[in-house]
């Protein structure tokens, strides 16, 4: 599982926040289910980006991006995220052999050659344009930036040679491209006339990147250095044996803007070189702000997301970002939003839940009495999993965590049903027990998406850590401890 390397060039922003959210729920989710995940993630560091930033700032570029590249590994590990591998583009042992090996077999390949060309180039997207691209004369994803000219002799990849093989490949989801929406703009980008990119850039312009072997004037263009992170970081070049285990990928997760990058540049290389192709490409949407706009620094309506976990804690975020946002379509910010889904479902839901339930099995002696789990609540558990399954196979995660919380409610229901204050002996008991392992295997269900919190509810429900999905039945005479509520309302 890996997702796109950001940018290091400022701050982490809410896009970087929710990228990484998805994909570590990805991965939680996989790990709950007892496999065995690899999730990478890391930073894409050359590039005139960096570059010009690293000169406004009065900075080398390895200044920049050390300094930044630290915010980032902070900011994630704020947030939760629990990557296994963070790869970094300037990684001279981990990264370069490997982008170094996969330009030479493209260059053996004669998929590589020298021509001059003159194009117009945008910065934000690192990226040539063509004359259709270009909407009021801008990027469709960057209007406020100039457009460059550049005019150089550089490499070119042979990208047209791959055109049918691609379509062929993406059309019968070899490699699975979703949303259905990005996947038919691919198609259709690749039924239109595909030029050869241009793979390389003037040293003397941009001293900023990795070396073209052999050939001391150029230096790579910086997304053939960054697209070939997937394999580097998992050991190609370095450790054949990782690689071999880990490729392919089964999902890449990205934003739409790069899906061009994904679906057909770097697919084209690994044609190239003679690799497997990854399994799936997962093309989330855009967070925009309340009112549906665009988040830009000159329309001032800019979230940080630390100041967001700083105000309402991480579990709520990551809450909200994964129940209250579409993950496969673009989604709308909103605080007021977030501060109703906390208090409706993290407080008066799942919180007082947890609260009812130690409360009465602290009254009646602190231990989990012996008992048998309701019927109606296991047939539940099982309907919970099951459309749970669905819906991150289909990509669409917030309604699978709205199943999750549904079971939440379906027990608290069961609390109101069965009235357990009225109730003694073996009827008492039983209530007890299914309240007993219903929670547990929320505390699991809930793991994805509010880890800390998950283990907050396996420590008062007695246990150790926070078990896996379906696991073994909670044992009669496990010690609750209560403790505080697991949030406080807004
Ligand atoms: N460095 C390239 C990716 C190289 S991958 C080999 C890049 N970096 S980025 O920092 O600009 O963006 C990183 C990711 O964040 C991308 O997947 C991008 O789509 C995503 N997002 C950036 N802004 C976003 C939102 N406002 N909303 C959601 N995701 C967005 O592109």
């Amino acid at each position: 599982m890996t997702t796109a390397i950001d940018y290091p060039n400022a701050e982490p922003h809410l896009g970087h926040a929710y990228e990484k959210l998805l994909a570590d729920f990805i991965a939680r989710y996989h790990r709950q289910k007892g496999e065995d995940v690899f999730y990478q993630t890391g930073t894409d560091e050359h590039g005139i980006k960096i570059y010009q930033t690293a000169q406004e700032e009065g900075l080398t570029a390895k200044q920049l991006v050390d300094r930044n590249v630290k915010k980032f590994k902070e900011f994630y590990k704020f947030l939760n995220i629990d990557y296994d591998q963070f790869i970094r583009t300037t990684d001279q042992k981990l990264h370069w052999p490997g982008v170094e090996k996969i330009w030479k077999l493209l260059k053996k390949n004669e998929d590589l050659y020298k021509k001059a060309y003159e194009g117009r180039y945008c910065v934000g997207c690192e990226s040539f344009k063509t004359d259709k691209e270009l909407v009021k004369g801008h990027c469709q994803f960057h209007p406020g930036k100039e457009l460059k000219i550049i005019k150089e002799e550089n490499y070119f990849f042979r990208l047209s040679k791959y055109k049918a093989q691609l379509k062929k490949i993406i059309k019968s989801d070899e490699y699975h491209v979703r949303p259905k929406s990005i996947k038919n703009e691919i198609l259709s980008f690749l039924s239109g006339d595909v030029q050869d990119i241009s793979f390389s850039r003037e040293k003397n312009r941009l001293p900023w990147g990795i070396p073209v072997p052999g050939d001391k004037e150029q230096v790579m263009y910086v997304w053939a250095d960054a697209l070939s992170n997937y394999i580097t970081g998992i050991g190609y070049g370095w450790d054949a044996r990782n690689f071999k285990k880990w490729w392919p990928a089964n999902a890449h997760l990205i934003g739409k803007d790069i899906s061009r990058f994904h679906a057909v540049y770097w697919p084209a290389m690994l044609l190239s070189a003679g690799i497997d192709l990854p399994k799936e490409l997962l093309v989330h949407g855009f967070i925009n702000d309340a009112k549906g706009r665009k988040m830009s620094k000159t329309l001032g309506n800019v979230i940080v997301p630390v100041e967001q976990v700083e105000k309402y804690g991480v579990s709520s975020l990551r809450y909200y970002l994964l129940r209250g946002l579409p993950s496969n379509q673009d989604g709308n910010y909103s605080e007021e939003d977030l501060v109703a889904r906390h208090n409706a479902d993290l407080v008066n839901n799942l919180g007082n839940l947890l609260n009812r339930t130690v409360t009465l099995i602290d009254r009646t002696g602190g231990k989990v009495p012996k008992g048998t789990f309701d019927k109606k609540l296991k047939k539940r558990l099982e309907t919970t999993y099951s459309k749970l399954q669905n819906c991150v196979n289909n990509f669409d995660f917030h309604h699978g965590v709205a199943e999750i919380w549904g079971f939440a409610s379906a027990v608290n229901e069961y609390i109101q049903d069965k009235k357990p204050w009225e109730l003694s002996g073996r009827a008492l008991d039983d209530v007890l027990y299914s309240l007993a392992e219903g929670l547990k295997e929320l505390s699991a269900l809930v793991h994805p998406v509010i880890p800390s919190k998950a283990e907050e509810i396996a420590k008062q429900l007695g246990l150790k850590t926070v078990p896996k999905f379906n696991s073994a039945p909670i044992k009669a005479g496990t010690k609750v401890k209560k403790s505080d509520h697991l949030f406080k309302r807004i």
